[in-house]
């Protein structure tokens, strides 16, 4: 590690172990929403882990009690207002060829139960990875006739929110192998390359510092699989790439652009960490 490193992320950083901020952040809370559907937060590291983290957790439990309580109910998980406005729009006819989603796809329970959990995913017809994003920008531009939505725009992130609520509490279980084994492999250099002034890669933070207070923030493993999230700072929803830019831009560096390919090779990297822990559908954090 680098001199210039280190001192950067020693300035950061205030060394606090996990336990000593368990009342704050409860570490071994359930999850279990609504009282009926129990999401695993903590799991066995994928085999392709091996020799960086023997456990994978979600974000949720570096969360103070007070924020996790929120995801604990769907009626006071501010990110619901969200689905239920996707709810609309799927069964609303846009673009030029006067269809909606649900005129294909039917109801969204049934059609896209499990997509999210497998997504990204290597896409045969395009020969190449696609994001839920995507997939929904493809329909409407090649198939509804209608205007592609903003990437990390209001109306993509809560589409993505609905899409994501039909695979909660199914373990994350995306493909690195096979044709998406090159994408991945992108995604896995992006996280662990180094970059802006302070010299950092998504490893140094999420992979060797989690756990650790850094500026007055509980560091997590960074993981996507509660991804959208409703974040209480700017209350909305936030996007992978929304989440990823941030913290580029956090390590002074000119970020790659939402839905750039880097981004993409990026989130199924990231999303293949958290192979094994439950989609939450729509989480909340700060
Ligand atoms: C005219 C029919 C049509 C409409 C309208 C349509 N889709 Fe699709 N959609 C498809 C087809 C066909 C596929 C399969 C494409 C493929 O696998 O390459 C698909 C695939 C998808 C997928 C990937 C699903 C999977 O199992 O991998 C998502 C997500 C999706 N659509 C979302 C949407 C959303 C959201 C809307 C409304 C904004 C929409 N679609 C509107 C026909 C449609
Ligand atoms: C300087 C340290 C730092 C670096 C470098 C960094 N992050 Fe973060 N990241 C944070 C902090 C702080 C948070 C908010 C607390 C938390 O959830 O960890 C965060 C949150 C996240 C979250 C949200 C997790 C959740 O459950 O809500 C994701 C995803 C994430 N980071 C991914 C990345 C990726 C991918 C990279 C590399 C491109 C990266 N981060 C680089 C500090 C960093």
């Amino acid at each position: 590690m680098k001199i210039k490193t280190l001192s950067a992320i020693a300035a950061m950083l205030v060394s606090t172990p996990f336990v000593a901020v368990a009342d704050e952040a409860d570490k071994d809370a359930n999850l279990v929403v609504n009282g009926e559907v129990e999401l695993v937060t903590r799991a066995p590291a994928p085999a392709h882990l091996e020799g960086a983290v023997d456990e994978v957790i979600s974000g949720w439990l570096f969360r103070t009690s007070e924020t996790q309580s929120l995801q604990m109910d769907d009626f006071d998980n501010p990110g619901m207002i969200f689905v239920d406005q996707a709810m609309d729009d799927w069964g609303t006819a846009v673009g030029s060829e006067g269809k909606s989603c649900a005129d294909c796809h039917g109801a969204v329970e049934d059609s896209m139960e499990g997509v999210r959990a497998v997504y990204p995913k290597w896409n045969e017809t395009a020969g190449e990875v696609r994001t839920v994003a995507q997939m929904i920008n493809e329909c409407r531009t090649d198939r509804m006739g209608a205007d592609a939505l903003g990437y990390t725009s209001a109306a993509m992130a809560r589409m993505e929110a609905l899409i994501s609520m039909q695979s909660r509490g199914m373990p994350v279980n995306v493909a690195i192998d096979g044709p998406a084994q090159e994408t991945w492999e992108w995604g896995k250099e992006l996280y662990y390359t180094r970059t802006g002034q302070l010299q950092m890669s998504c490893a140094n933070c999420h992979e060797d510092n989690y756990g650790n207070n850094i500026r007055a923030d509980h560091l997590s493993q960074g993981q996507i699989n509660g991804f959208p999230v409703y974040r209480l700072k700017n209350a909305k929803l936030t996007t992978p790439h929304g989440r990823f830019k941030g913290c580029v831009r956090d390590t002074r560096a000119e970020t790659y652009g939402t839905g750039s390919d880097a981004f993409v090779a990026l989130e199924l990297y990231v999303a293949s960490r958290g192979n094994g822990l439950s989609v939450e559908g729509v989480s909340v954090r700060n």
